[in-house]
């Protein structure tokens, strides 16, 4: 027995000494507060107070803790009040997923004891332990310093307010957040929950047999059943895209990837972390393998999928004009090739959840972006009806486009279908980043011409995309990617083509812009050195040739309405100019000698939001219960970004109540309607449209009930349904109203689906309903010695049409600023290698810069509210943006990512500066 304080209260734990101190809090003690992101120290959202000192608890033995004082998230609140801290988190808007604020708020509570008038060096120093990668730093600094400098006083903003859309109001899922008792894939196990753990392919390719289970088992007393691909009563595969379901859930006979799954062992809590993998009957025949498109499409190389001849998944085209002709008759031409790595989205919650069966009918909870994907998918792996299984989402930490790929699923279906008790998984760090999708690794090649006018002659674009061993959203990277290398400009003459090739890796799949990133890399820093050959000023240059309302885009789609990017260029033009002026200021007042330079770059990003020229319906419900209460069932996935918020306001102003009046049922797929999945800038435009339509017709139903006039107010609370008409409040009569079948005396259903066409065989048409725009300029040092890069300041606009709520937006763009950041300086996931966050660097707080944001708000006419998308705009122009600015400041043309100072300096002996 080892006994200690916990949160102010004696606790006596059985346990080992060798135990975790974060597996006793959650496992034993049911404190699921503190989180565990990686179990080796690298993350710190495990942190907590031991004695005086800030500790991961991930790292402590019991046998160290005997005796000791120990606080941790849940021991911050005061009896029911949140610590102040708390409250400027929520109020500052310092979380977005979620996962990192227990060790967050736990490091900031420490630092506010033991330091006084902390300046923000200090703050970065004790906060630089823990990772957070949605939320870019900025709101949680500011919070922390607001409270440790004493000048934070508790505001309170959800109140009652006439018009919902564009206020500050807090994230209403944010208590939650703040306190750790936020539910994630990890946190809410049933009772006598079995454990999997999935075998996996150590070779990127090979041939296996498996022999021997039924000796393997006895001599596993505790593991209950291996499953392999005949426990698949359905289908043994996988995918997101009709089509190119490619991926087994266990492979038969032969793998693709290191980390493709081959069997799972399914036992008893303790007898699966006693498993050895080592033991497992298993033979392997190493295969020849592919690792690059290069060596993937050269003939005789092995092929991965027979359908797919000379590994190529699909290919994307767009073209207009004569690019060939037009790049001849240039004044001038800017020619470049590029190469990125494979980038880990790097989330802080590892992929978790757990299956039941319920008679006929499979239950799953845990971490994802896309519920009713997943639903269809499981579906058809079981071989039963969809109606028949129910995917609850709990709270995801943090996704970016990864847990849009069934993962863990299945896994934890099939063994709780076959043996009908609940089974659970929580993969490990290493499991989680080996064997989940990746952004794309690319190489790109690309030409720009320009006139004596500075007006772009012609664009020709070439885009390989590694997209791994199996299908998953390559096709939608290789469709997306040619659409968008033109950028938000207007190009006469143009020619892209993308390609995505298979290999022997972990497949690629969707990160946060689904290869518009890697585009805006080759694009943005080409036109950056074409503006510069002619001699032009480069925000200018970008100026002239961006799109206006009017003008066609590459694929000939004309927008009348919410062009955006011309306002986003003149928000930033005064930083631009001071910038510029300060740092050749700063260079030449310093001359030679000095070795660290300033630099100033600048780029711009447009995106497509939802999906490229196929269907994007999104559905809301909104009813109200015989009480008067308003519900609403908002099934889009709230991965950090906000839709809780946003869709709950858009609904308030379009029944026209207060935020309050409103209970929200968030994602079920047993009680929400398909709001389609959270990815591609989508949900706060289509599904927030969807919610607009609903909260309009509810309205209307709910006047027309109580035959009250246009400009009423509608006011819902624990006594019933108001009507504010002409300053008097009426109760209406719901009493007797029949129930629908939802259970609503009074209810609607509204779906949302924005007109987009066909691409042609040129790729011409209208691949969706609206872009959002963007604006970034990075400051920087180079430090020509070194190579070392330090981003002293970004400036970002972005048009997101009307701001919902701007505190979010903010957190947004700051959360794309910081994984930018990351794209261009120092991330590079190699298989195999990197599989740990130690050795997979992000940035921390001490990576950030000063942000100062500029929220454009350019409407488009012909689409609900004029609300844009904005996820994941805000990453794509801070690479090139700082790509520019290195050159700026040293010459350095970086085209092979990241800007490692090693590459820095290479590129710099390959100029005269
Ligand atoms: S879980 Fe302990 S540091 Fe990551
Ligand atoms: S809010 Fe920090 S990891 Fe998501």
């Amino acid at each position: 027995m080892i006994t200690f304080n916990l949160n102010g209260r004696k606790v006596e734990v059985d346990c080992e000494p060798m135990d975790r101190l974060s597996d006793v809090l959650r496992g034993k003690l049911g404190l699921t507060g503190t989180k565990v992101g990686c179990n080796s120290g690298d993350c710190g959202s495990c942190s907590i107070i031991l004695n005086d000192d800030l500790c991961c608890s991930c790292l402590l033995p019991m046998g160290q803790i005997d005796g000791g004082y120990i606080t941790t998230i849940e021991g911050l609140e005061d009896g029911k009040t949140l610590s102040n801290m708390q409250q400027a988190f929520l109020d500052y808007g310092a979380s977005q997923c979620g996962i990192c604020m227990p060790g967050m708020l736990i490091s900031a509570e420490w630092l506010h004891k033991y330091k006084e008038n902390p300046k923000p060096k200090d703050i970065e120093d004790v906060l630089g332990g823990v990772l957070c990668r949605c939320t870019g730093y900025k709101k949680i600094l500011e919070s922390v310093m607001a409270v440790t400098g004493g000048q934070y006083t508790r505001i309170k903003k959800n109140s009652d307010s006439n018009t919902v859309v564009g206020s500050r109001i807090n994230r209403l899922d944010g208590v939650q957040k703040v306190t750790g008792r936020e539910v994630f894939g990890a946190d809410d196990f049933p009772e006598g929950t079995l454990v999997i753990h999935v075998l996996r392919s150590p070779f990127e390719s090979a041939k296996f047999t498996i022999n021997n289970i039924s000796q393997f088992l006895a001599d596993n007393p505790g593991v209950i059943d291996i499953l392999t691909a005949d426990d698949v009563p359905g289908k043994n595969h996988f995918g997101v895209i009709p089509g190119f379901s490619d991926q087994p859930i266990f492979a038969q006979n032969k793998t693709k990837f290191a980390g493709e799954a081959v069997a799972a062992v399914v036992g008893e809590p303790k007898a699966i972390r006693k498993f050895e993998p080592d033991s497992f009957p298993i033979q392997w025949v190493r295969e020849p393998a592919v690792l690059e498109p290069a060596e993937a499409t050269v003939s005789g190389a092995p092929v991965l999928h027979a359908e797919r001849p000379n590994n190529i998944l699909t290919e994307g085209y767009v073209a207009s004009g004569n690019a060939e002709g037009a790049l001849l008759n240039s004044v001038h031409v800017i020619e470049n090739r590029y190469k990125t790595p494979f980038i880990e989205h790097a989330y802080i919650e590892p992929e978790a959840g757990y299956a039941l069966r319920d008679g006929d009918r499979i239950i799953i909870q845990g971490c994802t972006q896309a519920p009713f994907m997943n639903k269809d998918s499981i579906a058809e792996i079981l071989g039963i009806g969809s109606e028949d299984v129910r995917i609850i989402p709990t709270g995801c930490g943090g996704g970016f486009g990864s847990k849009l790929d069934l993962s863990y699923q299945p896994y934890i279906a099939l063994a709780a279908w076959k043996l009908n008790r609940p089974v659970g998984i929580v993969y490990s760090r290493h499991e989680s980043m080996g064997t989940t999708t990746k952004r794309h690794p690319s190489e790109i090649s690309i030409k720009v011409g320009c006139d004596e006018n500075f007006k772009i002659t012609a664009i020709d674009f070439h885009g390989v995309f590694n997209t791994g061993a199996y299908a998953s959203w390559g096709p939608t990277v290789a469709n997306r990617v040619p659409v968008h290398a033109s950028g938000p400009y207007q190009v006469a003459n143009y020619l892209a083509k993308s390609r995505a090739v298979h290999t022997n890796n972990v497949p690629a799949g969707a990160f946060r812009g689904f290869g518009v990133p890697q585009t805006a890399i080759a694009l943005e820093t080409s036109l950056s050195e074409l503006a510069q050959k002619a001699g032009a000023d480069e925000l200018s240059f970008r100026m002239i040739n961006a799109l206006r309302n009017g003008t066609p885009t590459v694929t000939g789609q004309i927008f009348s309405s919410g062009v955006g990017i011309t306002k986003c260029l003149e928000a930033v033009r005064p930083a631009w100019e001071r910038a510029k002026k300060y740092s050749s200021q700063h260079n030449n007042a310093l001359g030679k000698s000095i070795h660290k330079k300033k630099g100033v770059g600048i780029a711009t990003c447009w995106y497509g939001c939802g999906n490229t020229s196929i269907a994007n319906p999104s559905t809301i419900r909104i009813g109200i219960r015989q009480n008067g209460q308003i519900i609403l069932h908002q099934g889009a996935t709230d991965i950090g970004q906000g839709s809780n918020t946003v869709i709950t306001q858009i609904v308030a102003d379009a029944i026209q109540t207060d935020i309050n009046s409103i209970e929200l049922i968030g994602p079920d797929t047993d009680l929400t309607p398909d709001a389609g999945k959270t990815s591609a800038s989508r949900q706060t435009f289509i599904s927030g449209g969807a919610a607009s339509l609903a909260g309009k017709a509810l309205r209307e139903k709910i006047l027309r009930h109580a035959n009250v006039g246009e400009n009423a107010r509608i006011k819902s609370g624990p006594t019933g349904l108001y009507i504010e008409d002409n300053g008097q409040y009426h109760q209406v009569d719901l009493c007797r109203l029949p129930f629908d079948e939802f259970g609503y005396v009074l209810s609607v259903q509204e779906s949302y689906d924005p007109v987009t066409t066909p691409l042609d065989e040129n790729g011409q048409g209208d691949p969706y309903a609206l872009y959002g725009y963007g604006v970034q300029i990075a400051e920087l040092t180079v430090d020509t010695e070194l190579g070392t890069v330090v981003i002293d300041r970004i400036t970002a606009a972005h048009d997101v049409g009307k701001a919902v709520n701007p505190t979010l937006v903010e957190g947004q763009i700051e959360g794309g600023i910081a994984q930018g950041i990351g794209l261009a300086l120092m991330e590079e996931y190699q298989p195999g290698v990197t599989d740990n966050l130690h050795d997979y660097l992000i940035p921390t707080i001490g990576d950030m810069p000063d942000i100062d944001i500029f929220i454009v708000e350019d409407k488009a006419c012909d689409v609900p509210n004029g609300i844009k998308g904005l996820g994941e705009h805000v990453l794509i122009p801070t690479a090139p943006a700082i790509l520019n600015g290195i050159r700026n400041a040293s010459g350095a043309k970086i085209n092979t990512l990241p800007a490692t100072p090693a590459r820095v300096l290479s590129a710099m002996k390959e100029v005269e500066f």
